[in-house]
């Protein structure tokens, strides 16, 4: 009778737990079309996994280096994923190093794939993310300073400018080993081929003029 209980009980436990593990995964990269033959495919993240016995204390250690901030933006991310750090794979978080010079810019930009915690390590940062259209695209902005944190939610539009006149570097972690990043000017006006200037002038409400100016523009990637 006891042993039967027992067998129902794990029984009962394995339903709940592939219950609980049925649903679509967060995607790990921007698209992952399906094909066939494996011959033409790569691996769901692109990456496999090092033979446990050969990993080695090297594959989890990294030197972030500094930015060169001399570029029309004054800003530079480094970027630490799991491309540049594979000691990263399957652990679901990353982190980037962000120096600014005086009043330089991390442009507005999205993460798709992740929220990220930003901490200033000197200077000082004015910083900003703007809520979806459900929430009336609130603008949430501060002041930060050496030790502050900020958090952007996973995918809202964020920015920083250095506001001080000396160098500033930030330290930013994501809840993803590869967060992704689309910079607003450069998708909207650098796509590659052009969004056709009938739907950027209707949507921006202003004149094709314009719009061919933003196009022509060299717009800058400070990743
Ligand atoms: C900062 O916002 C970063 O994405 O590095
Ligand atoms: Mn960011």
């Amino acid at each position: 009778m006891k042993g039967s209980v027992f067998i129902s009980l794990v029984a009962l436990l394995a339903l709940a737990s592939s219950l609980a593990s049925a649903y679509d995964p967060s995607p790990l990269q921007d698209f992952c079309v399906g094909v066939n033959d494996t011959k033409l495919g790569v691996f769901v993240n692109g990456k496999f996994c090092k033979d446990p016995n050969l990993v080695e204390a090297e594959d989890f250690f990294f030197h972030i280096m500094e930015g060169n901030t001399s570029n029309p933006l004054g800003s530079k991310v480094t970027q630490v994923s799991v491309n540049e750090f594979p000691g990263l794979n399957t652990l679901g978080i990353s982190l980037a190093r962000v120096d600014y010079a005086p009043y330089g810019l991390n442009p507005p930009h999205t993460h798709p794939r992740a929220t990220e915690v930003l901490t200033v390590l000197d200077g000082t940062l004015m910083v900003g993310f703007v809520a979806s259209d459900q929430n009336d695209n609130r603008f949430f902005t501060k002041v930060l300073n050496k030790g502050d944190v900020f958090i952007f939610p996973f995918s809202m539009i964020h920015f920083q400018l250095n506001v001080g006149p000396e160098n500033a570097v930030a330290l930013a972690s994501f809840s993803s080993q590869n967060p992704g990043v689309i910079t607003i000017a450069n998708a909207v006006f650098g796509s590659k081929p052009p969004i056709p200037s009938d739907v950027l002038s209707k949507a921006f409400q202003v004149g094709k003029d314009i719009i061919a100016y933003l196009q022509k523009q060299q717009w800058y990637d400070n990743n």
